[in-house]
């Protein structure tokens, strides 16, 4: 297992928000996590990407605990994956092009300034920004915003993806953009695992389909099952549990 979520719980204050959550997560294959509006989807991402601290159990990176990682560890562990918020996450106060910049000079202290211009300028044509890097977050339109936290997530090339609404606030020809994106990812034998109410892109791209709701995991579905069954796919698309 790449990612393995043992026993995990996580509370804030007196509100539990993920109850007993164990999954674990293959190589190079792809898991989409679904349920309704604050069953706590992305709190889990958070938790499998080790983003955020289980109140209790245990979150294993290619068999380690993320949380008791030396530093070495965890660098390793943050080169080789890379996250996409829900609110993209980019920092208020620098340009796009420092907030790029940045996981490049961390990961590739050796990388000359020439190779990660050019490699920023390939993914930021890649995903279809057009707009100039010396913008800062505030002047970009959620979709954009979008756009630069795919770009930045994909800059160090990572092999483990969590990806959370990464299409949402995107125009179609956009969103279909992101989702062929990830799908190049997967020839790659990438281990992804995202949060999307997209049908599409749940349909195009995940393996494994997991419902949670209420903090729980509730069913875990095929992708074989989500394409011969028309009335799953149809209660999967609504978000309701079977
Ligand atoms: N740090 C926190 N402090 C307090 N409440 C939190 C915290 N994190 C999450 N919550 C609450 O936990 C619930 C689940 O949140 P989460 O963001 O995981 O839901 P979600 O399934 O991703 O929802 P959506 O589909 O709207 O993105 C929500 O009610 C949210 O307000
Ligand atoms: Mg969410």
């Amino acid at each position: 297992m790449v990612v393995e979520m043992k026993n995990t719980y996580f509370s804030a204050q007196t509100q539990e928000i993920v109850h007993d959550f164990s999954m674990g997560f293959e190589e190079g294959k792809t898991t989409a996590l679904v349920g309704p509006s604050g069953s706590g989807k992305s709190t889990v991402l958070k938790l499998a990407a080790g983003v955020i601290v289980p109140s209790a159990g245990t979150v294993f990176f290619r068999d380690k605990d993320i949380w008791r990682m030396n530093r070495e560890q965890n660098l390793a562990f943050r080169k080789e994956s890379a996250m996409v918020f829900q609110d993209s996450a980019l920092w208020a106060n620098q340009s796009l092009y420092q907030i790029m910049e940045l996981p490049m000079k961390l990961h590739f202290p050796n990388m000359g300034k020439k190779e990660r211009d050019m490699r920023m300028n390939e993914l930021v044509e890649q995903v279809g920004y057009r707009r100039q890097l010396t913008l800062r977050p505030a002047q970009l339109s959620m979709g954009e915003q979008k756009l630069i936290a795919f770009a930045r997530a994909m800059l160090c090339n990572p092999s483990v993806l969590f990806l959370d609404e990464w299409t949402e606030s995107l125009d179609d020809a956009s969103a279909q953009r992101l989702i062929d994106l990830v799908q190049e990812r997967q020839s790659l034998h990438n281990t992804i695992i995202f949060v999307s109410h997209d049908f599409r892109a749940i349909k195009k791209l995940a393996d494994y389909i997991i419902m949670i709701i209420e903090g729980s995991l509730s069913q875990v579905f095929t992708r074989e099952q989500i394409m011969e069954d028309a009335d799953l796919a149809q209660h999967l698309q609504k978000g309701i549990s079977l």
